[in-house]
């Protein structure tokens, strides 16, 4: 078999054979196939796509590059959530001790923020002390003793994953569909998780900028997951404004324990327990506790102290959840008014996603470093009024932070009008 004649024949748009996707996959993990090469076939998927037939063995080629971690011993309903990447979505935080907290296990391997999105595991580390390295033994006991655990991508989950999405990031090649559902779904399904839920995010600060698209990329996970013997729906959600008021590493978490503690913002209230129940369904069916009783849990902060179990358990200072002045804060705040009055219409949550990347919240290349202290708070949500001059957002800020390029971003962040709008949560249900 040779690379070439695969790559043309995608490119003339030719279905692939199964032995000839494994080919690819399997050649380029053991190095014998060029970046070169990959890079031309990626390339020719991105214009000639994927059929179903050819997703499958193409997907299963990329999870069994890897180890698929045996959760077997372990007695309950193993299940995680997956955000396809926002802007101030730091859900896992509490969805994952929430789920703890109804009787779920939740094995859960996260990634890093690039670019305009955050990583749930930067916002781990900003707690003094939180090891995200565990290796799969001590991920595994924790998952059976805490119910949980919350680690990053280990060398053996998915290598060619890691390997081919370093190459997408830089041939432009990351916004494909079939690439972007079988690079989440070898990495999630190597969990050795019974379920999944997906969080398909659509909106000015995802990656899908359409309701259609976002579908589709929805059920091609839910085909890829299913074929696999996993458990798998979707929730379409709304990107159109970051979640919650805080962006940024520390005040993520801020954010976090207080929602945990019952006093979280609604968005991220109703968001976490959608979620959750979407998993209380997976698990248990028709006997499913309640979206009201799950809310319930969640405000009583009962979920805060399996939060707290994990923190102590991966190396980290429990005592954040009880004293936030514990974690990393900036030297100073500045205020960025309203420039208007009128409702707030309308924001670019990935100019606003970037402005906090220019004070340091982010990554613009995988080498940058994160100050964990930087951010945002936004004072208004869509659909609130706004009068001209008033604090429209704060920015926490230390001596390295870029204020002016950050402030630059803001100013065309927002849109504002005469009446006010009602911004929608949840825009679907999948699977
Ligand atoms: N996240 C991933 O893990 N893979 C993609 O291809 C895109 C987003």
């Amino acid at each position: 078999m040779r690379a070439v004649d695969i790559i043309a024949k995608k490119r003339d748009g030719h279905e692939l054979s199964p032995s000839e996707l494994k080919f690819m996959v399997e050649s380029f993990s053991k190095d014998e196939l060029p970046d070169y090469q990959m890079a031309a076939f990626l390339m020719a998927v991105f214009f000639q796509s994927m059929s179903a037939a050819e997703l499958a063995p193409w997907a299963d080629a990329m999870l069994n590059s890897g180890e698929i971690i045996d959760l077997s011993q372990i007695s309950g309903y193993k299940v995680d959530k997956h955000s396809t990447g926002g802007v101030g979505d730091k859900i896992s935080l509490i969805l994952a001790p929430l789920a703890v907290a109804i009787g779920l296990k939740v094995p859960m391997i996260s990634g890093r923020g690039l670019g305009h999105t955050g990583g749930t595991l930067d916002k781990l580390e900003s707690i003094p002390g939180f090891n995200v390295n565990l290796s799969v033994e001590d991920f595994k006991r924790m998952v059976d003793e805490v119910g949980m655990s919350l680690i990053g991508q280990t060398a053996e989950v998915a290598p060619a994953d890691k390997r081919l999405y370093a190459l997408r990031d830089v041939t432009a090649t990351v916004e494909c569909i079939p690439l972007i559902a079988s690079s989440i779904m070898s990495k999630k399904l190597a969990e050795g998780i019974n379920g999944l839920v997906l969080d398909v995010k659509v909106g000015t600060g995802a990656f899908m900028k359409n309701l259609e698209n976002a579908r589709l990329l929805a059920q091609t996970m839910i085909d890829i997951g299913t074929r696999m013997n996993c458990d798998v729906t979707a929730l379409i959600t709304d990107m159109n404004q970051p979640l919650g008021h805080m962006i940024g590493n520390a005040l993520e978490v801020h954010e976090s324990i207080e929602t945990l503690r019952g006093e979280g913002p609604k968005d991220i209230v109703d968001l976490s327990v959608e979620l959750v129940w979407e998993m209380a369904k997976l698990a248990h069916g028709a006997d499913a506790p309640s979206r009201e009783s799950i809310h319930d849990t969640l405000q009583s902060g009962a979920a805060l102290e399996h939060f707290a179990k994990t923190i102590e358990w991966q190396g980290g200072d429990r005592r954040v959840c009880d004293d936030l002045s514990l974690l990393p804060q900036a030297a100073k705040t500045m205020v960025f008014e309203a420039p208007a009055t009128g409702f707030l219409t309308g924001t670019n949550a990935q100019e606003i996603g970037l402005a906090a990347t220019e004070l340091g919240a982010g990554r613009n290349t995988k080498e940058d470093t994160i100050d964990p202290a930087v951010g945002l708070k936004l004072h208004k949500k869509l659909g609130d009024r706004v009068e001209k001059g008033e604090p429209l957002v704060t920015l926490y800020v230390n001596p390295s932070s870029k204020v002016d390029a950050c402030t630059a971003r803001l100013e065309g962040a927002f849109e504002f009008g005469e009446s006010a709008v009602a911004p929608k949560l949840l825009l679907d249900r999948l699977g």
